[in-house]
């Protein structure tokens, strides 16, 4: 029996292009996780490589989705062509029917059809992907004392929604330099900007000089998180405090940070969710890190 005899669904696939199918995953992750992605229409759409995989019924609702997508990412210095996987969810009234099961076997089917080597996604079900050989990577956060701010450059708040500074922001994101050579996105675009959005407690600077885009939080007085530095050269930490203006006694980085000039003390991160990977079996990190949140998916 198939899962159509069962449920009276209809499957389809790759319909991010019809906007009654995209409203319709709108409202599922909506309706399942409380959020919202319809803004990425205008912060320059879905990510295009989006291979979406979902069931609806005759009224157009998405019963039961997921999407995969290409999430090249950087991991001990290696570019690793990976894919993602997002946007998991069934509608209360469809669950336990086997449709994630079937939604998850046509997903993973169609990365290893496009010769994918890895497969990663943020879970907080660790158990639901175990069967497909995904497996768990420990995260880790680097704290320490903050440099002394070096330089004198200047920095500007950036708005993804203003139209000049969204140009900016892709320009920037095409071109990015990862993070770190441990572990990070190569590029990701979307889920960058989409990100912005999703917390509001998140800043965005501008160091003029520097050319590059940071995400950054203040949390507590003089405790500075630093979510992710968008350049083709990274500055060292101690310039961005500068450009930033920002006088900090503490530095958290939410990614190992190779790049910056600086070192911290490896700590585990209790983000809530857990960065799953699929293939690479032999591989482990040379160090302890993790991905910027601005790449969560
Ligand atoms: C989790 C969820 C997607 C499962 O959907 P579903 O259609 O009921 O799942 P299925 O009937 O296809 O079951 C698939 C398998 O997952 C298992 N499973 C279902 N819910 C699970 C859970 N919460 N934790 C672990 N395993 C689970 C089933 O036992 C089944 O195992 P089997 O293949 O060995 O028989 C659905 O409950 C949901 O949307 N929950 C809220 C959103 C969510 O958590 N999404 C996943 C985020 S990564």
């Amino acid at each position: 029996m198939t899962a159509t005899e069962t449920t009276g669904l209809r499957f389809r696939q790759d319909y991010f292009s019809d906007p009654a199918g995209w409203a319709a995953l709108v409202s599922l992750l909506d309706d399942t996780f409380g959020i919202d992605i319809d803004p990425l229409r205008e912060l320059g759409g879905a990510d295009p490589t989006s291979m979406p995989f979902g069931w609806f019924t005759e009224g157009g609702v998405l019963a039961a989705n997921l999407s995969a997508f290409a999430m090249p990412f950087v991991l001990n210095g290696r570019l690793v062509n990976a894919a993602g996987l997002q946007s998991g969810a069934v509608r209360p009234p469809w669950r336990g029917r086997g449709l994630y099961r079937d939604v998850t076997h046509k997903a993973l089917g169609w990365c290893e059809a496009q010769g994918f080597e890895a497969v990663i996604l943020y879970t907080d079900k660790p158990d639901l992907y175990a069967p497909y050989g995904f497996r768990s990577l420990p995260l880790h956060k680097y704290a320490g004392p903050a440099p002394a701010p070096a330089g004198s450059a200047a920095s500007r708040p950036l708005q993804p929604r203003d139209a000049g500074d969204l140009s900016l922001l892709q320009d920037l994101l095409a071109n990015r330099k990862p993070i770190s050579e441990t572990l990070a996105v190569a590029s990701s675009p979307a889920m960058f900007l989409i990100n912005t959005q999703f917390d509001p407690t998140i800043r965005l600077s501008y160091l003029e000089e520097g050319k590059a885009a940071i995400a950054w939080k203040m949390p507590a007085a003089g405790h500075f998180v630093l979510l992710d530095v968008i350049a083709t050269e990274m500055p060292p930490l101690a310039a961005i405090l500068a450009g930033l203006g920002i006088e900090a006694t503490t530095v958290e980085t939410l990614f190992h940070p190779d790049r910056l000039g600086w070192s911290g003390k490896a700590l585990p991160y209790e983000g809530g969710t857990r960065l799953m990977l699929r293939g690479m079996e032999e591989v482990s990190l040379d160090h302890p890190a993790m991905l910027s949140p601005m790449a969560d998916f």
